[in-house]
């Protein structure tokens, strides 16, 4: 497995680009599975889960072609006809985003076997809202050995209200509801960008959906989509990670290819914690120049603090004077990262649901474990600030949804390195050495 040499210290200074959002990409991919026509996507982010939904796909029978670099991040997904309309345990445990494929399969086919996700570190995460949407739509649905079996001859629009907000709830039902005959009105949806994007592609594949991005959506069904070509909206949580990365080294750094627009809630607690930023454009400038204060954040569903910062906002805070309370409201295990962060030599005491963090403690070089895709970001933030050479174990977890990252630190001036266990002697050789 491989694992990153960081040596901290070093303010990041000059330019770093964002990459296309993953959790808008993974969607649109899924909506691919809704036509027989070819659908084209820009800007996809070269991650290790992009290739996890290629792999799914293909493995139903759809043809994924997926390119990089001159291909600008682009792929073109047709699934002319489905074979297998599932998704095996083997896929869905890596990824428990190939949920998405339910309710395109369901609308598309008129069945899905689904593996149900099981849980994964940040916690249970269940997908009944998914299930109790679908039946809404009239799908019967059976769950045995497992798996999820959804069946429906055709789709029929409905009203449904979510009992809680969720985000790939609200795209897998807003993917069904597309091709269900009659109208669906969806209520207490994600409002999350990645949701607007997913419908900004749907409406250019034929679908008829208003108001995505707000808590009710209106999808008026139709019989068919057709191909269309779309570009992913960049990754805010990419984005709002190095900005993060920007501030804790203490650097000058612009993170460009980004939408301020939707890192509003970051860069409002940003400014509480006394780091300057100037948003222009698609592009953000953090200055890290001011001594840290202490913050409290309380994760919310978008346009609230986003879950997926959490992790890397404790990182910074770490280096704040004072006491930060940092709540997570979303998911009920979202603190693996804490101590970690307590081994490098971070004063964190959770309780709950809240994290209470003493700053400023400087930071020391350790050997860290990744555990999951943010609490692996937060540790790199820590160890570009930790005096001495980190080393964590593990970065698959980072891979899967981080294009690049160690070239796009690299870039701006980090002392980071990848090994990996190809060459063990050289690798631990090489640890030694530096
Ligand atoms: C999406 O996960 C994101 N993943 C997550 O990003 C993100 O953390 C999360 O939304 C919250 O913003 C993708 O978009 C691929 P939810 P999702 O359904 O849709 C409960 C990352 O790091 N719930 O909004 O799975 C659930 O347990 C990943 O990129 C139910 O109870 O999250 C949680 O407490 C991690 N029943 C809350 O709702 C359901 O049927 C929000 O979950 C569904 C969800």
């Amino acid at each position: 497995m491989d694992k990153f040499v960081i040596r901290g210290g070093e303010p990041l200074l000059g330019t770093v680009r964002v990459s296309g959002a993953k959790n808008a990409a993974l969607p649109c991919m899924a909506a691919a599975l809704l036509t027989q026509e070819p659908v084209i996507l820009e800007n996809i982010p070269q991650v290790r889960d992009i290739q996890t939904t290629r792999n799914l796909l293909t493995a139903m029978g759809a043809e994924v072609e997926l390119g990089y670099g001159r291909a600008q991040h682009r792929t073109t997904i047709q699934c002319e006809k489905l074979e297998a309309p599932e998704a095996s345990y083997e896929l869905v445990k890596t990824m428990r985003a190939s949920t998405l494929v339910l309710g395109p399969l369901v609308a598309r086919c008129g069945r899905a076997r689904v593996s149900l996700p099981g849980g994964c570190a940040i916690g249970a995460r269940p997908i009944d809202l998914h299930i109790k949407g679908l039946e809404r739509l009239g799908a019967q649905i059976v769950q045995e050995h497992g798996y999820i079996e959804a069946r429906a001859h055709r789709l029929k629009g409905a009203e449904i209200v979510f009992d809680k907000i969720t985000v790939t709830g609200t795209e897998d039902l807003l993917m069904a509801a597309t091709l269900a005959e009659g109208e669906t009105i969806m209520q207490n949806c994600a409002r999350e960008p990645e949701v607007a994007d997913l419908a900004d592609l749907l409406n250019k594949m034929g679908a008829k959906i208003e108001g995505a991005g707000s808590e009710t959506i209106r999808v008026k069904g139709v019989s068919r989509l057709k191909g269309a070509k779309h570009r992913i909206i960049p990754d805010r949580i990419e984005a709002g990670t190095f900005i993060i990365a920007g501030a804790i080294t203490g650097g000058d750094l612009n993170v460009a290819g980004c939408d301020p627009e939707h890192l509003g809630a970051l860069l409002r607690k940003l400014e509480e914690a006394g780091v300057k930023t100037r948003p222009n454009g698609e592009s953000v400038r953090v200055m890290g120049d001011n001594p840290l204060k202490a913050c409290d954040i309380l994760t919310e569903e978008y346009p609230g603090f986003p879950t997926d910062m959490q992790a890397q906002f404790m990182a910074l805070v770490t280096q704040a004077e004072g006491s930060s309370i940092v709540t997570e409201n979303i998911f009920e295990n979202r603190f693996m990262h804490a101590q970690e962060l307590v081994r490098m030599g971070a004063n964190i005491k959770i309780e709950g649901r809240r994290a209470v963090v003493r700053g400023k403690s400087p930071l020391s070089a350790a050997a860290v474990l990744a555990s999951d895709l943010r609490a692996s970001a937060s540790l790199v933030l820590a160890a570009l600030v930790a005096d001495g050479e980190t080393i964590i174990d593990r970065v698959y977890h980072i891979d899967r949804g981080y294009e690049r990252i160690e070239e796009k630190l690299k870039g701006v001036g980090a002392q980071i390195r990848r090994i990996g266990e190809l060459f063990p002697k050289r690798a631990a050789a090489q640890a030694r050495s530096s």
